[in-house]
């Protein structure tokens, strides 16, 4: 029998670009203050999984140059090029900012007949597209990744930092990555403010994509990171209910439809409790990924109602979710050296994330505490116990399973190519990894 064709591995495709993507983005943080250059950076200089970039780019590359011929194709390219100078100019352009120098001149009486002469020409007509799947790649784009693209690969990994800059004061946790968290090294509130300045460079950056459509997505991003973390501290108390089989929401078949449904459409939502705790994964870790991977479509010049579009926010919303739910069950059962950063974080924090609504079932005892938010006394130890007893880990496991698999099914929709094939690989890389 012929040997299975070898993976490939999402990382060793983009390795040039990663280390590159890092490099350059230190440049986009740069401040007159040392001290918020040092924290703005700060979290860029340990090693990390740049899991966001790698999906934006894997993206870009697996659907970049399908839809030959329309004209949004070819506004990608032009786009692209068009922006090159602006993409490489420095965050801080005083003509356009006027910002810290008061002898810069005022542009705001102009501002209407700029305006007038900025307007974009009105978009081209409809043409329907064609079914993708027969389809090939542009020879024009295929296997390209254009500068707007790369550029919001980092615009989505500051957006990620900014958030771990914030959580980790909300936290208060005192490692991240393997060292100090920001926080412990800098004090809350330089994190915060660290935080603060990287969403403004990242939305300086966002602007100059060229991509109203983008701008919008990733906005948007921001909101639902901060709408995940509000229901997250308002805690999954409710009725008991039966919590969700790891089969229910797997299903061989794909369902077109299901790709425009609402987020949380196809999820084993079955009680309340699990109805927030998926919808505040889904908000505060999947939704960048969903539309990260979304927008890195748009910029490639997918047009309104072509599939890839769809594949996209589907990929990364049920990659998303896996991936959190992972990273729910290893704060159970890896070590704070591996995971830099430290374990049992959730029960302390008062939260019951999938192994502890799993485990409920097994131990109805557990019910109580997740409703006090485990604060009674010797609550914490008792869960942990319970939880290891339970099979909460395993089911969870499970469940990030159907979802990693649902993943990987939508891109059947795909021509195939190298990025598809990485892409399937990071679904599997995401169940596996330990840190
Ligand atoms: C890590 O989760 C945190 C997030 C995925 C998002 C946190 C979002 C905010 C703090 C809202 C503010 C957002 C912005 C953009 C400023 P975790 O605490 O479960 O994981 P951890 O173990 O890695 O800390
Ligand atoms: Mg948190
Ligand atoms: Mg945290």
């Amino acid at each position: 029998s012929t040997p299975a064709p070898a993976k490939t591995d999402p990382y060793a495709l983009l390795a040039p670009h990663l280390d590159q993507l890092r490099t350059s983005l230190l440049t986009l943080l740069g401040s007159s203050h040392p001290s918020l250059d040092a924290i703005a950076q700060y979290y860029f200089l340990h090693p990390s999984k740049q899991l966001r970039p790698v999906l934006v780019l894997l993206f870009a590359r697996a659907t970049n140059g399908l839809g030959e011929g329309f004209p949004e194709v070819k506004w990608a390219a032009d786009n692209a090029k068009a922006r090159q100078q602006e993409l490489d100019a420095p965050l801080t352009r005083k003509d356009v900012l006027c910002d810290w120098n008061p002898s810069m001149p005022d542009h705001t009486a102009s501002f209407e007949t700029a305006f007038e002469l900025r307007r974009p020409p009105s978009p081209p007509p409809h043409t329907p597209p064609p079914p993708l799947l027969h389809q090939t790649h542009s020879p024009a784009l295929t296997h390209t990744l254009l500068p707007t693209q790369l550029r919001l690969a980092q615009i989505v990994e500051m957006i990620h930092v900014a958030s771990l800059l914030h959580d980790d004061v909300i936290d208060k946790s005192p490692l991240r990555r393997g060292a100090a968290s920001a926080p412990a090294a800098f004090g809350n509130k330089l994190a915060v403010l660290g935080g603060d300045f990287l969403l403004g460079r990242a939305s300086a950056a966002l602007s100059r994509l060229g991509s109203n459509e983008v701008v919008e997505l990733i906005a948007s991003v921001i909101a639902n990171l901060v709408e995940g973390e509000i229901l997250q501290m308002k805690g999954n108390g409710g009725e008991a209910a039966p919590p969700p089989t790891s089969s229910s929401s797997a299903s061989n078949d794909i369902d077109l439809q299901a790709l425009h449904s609402s987020p949380l459409a196809s999820s084993p939502a079955s009680s309340d409790k699990w109805s927030i705790y998926l919808k505040k994964t889904y908000l505060k870790t999947a939704s960048l990924m969903a539309k990260g991977a979304r927008a890195a479509v748009v910029l490639g010049g997918c047009r309104e109602g072509e599939v890839c579009k769809e594949v996209a926010y589907a990929y990364g919303r049920n990659l998303g979710i896996a991936f959190q739910l992972i990273d729910d069950t290893l704060d159970f059962s890896s070590s704070t050296a591996q995971l830099g950063k430290p374990g049992f974080a959730d029960l302390r924090l008062g939260l019951a994330t999938g192994p502890a609504l799993y485990a409920a079932e097994e131990y109805p005892e557990l019910e109580g505490m997740i409703g006090r938010r485990f604060s009674g006394e010797g609550d914490v130890e008792r869960a942990l116990t319970l939880i290891s007893a339970s099979r909460g880990v395993e089911r969870t496991r499970e469940l990030a399973r159907v979802h990693a698999e649902k993943a990987r099914e939508v891109l059947a929709l795909l021509p195939r190519s190298e990025a598809r094939d990485a892409l399937e690989g990071l679904t599997e890389g995401v169940v596996r990894r330990r840190w």
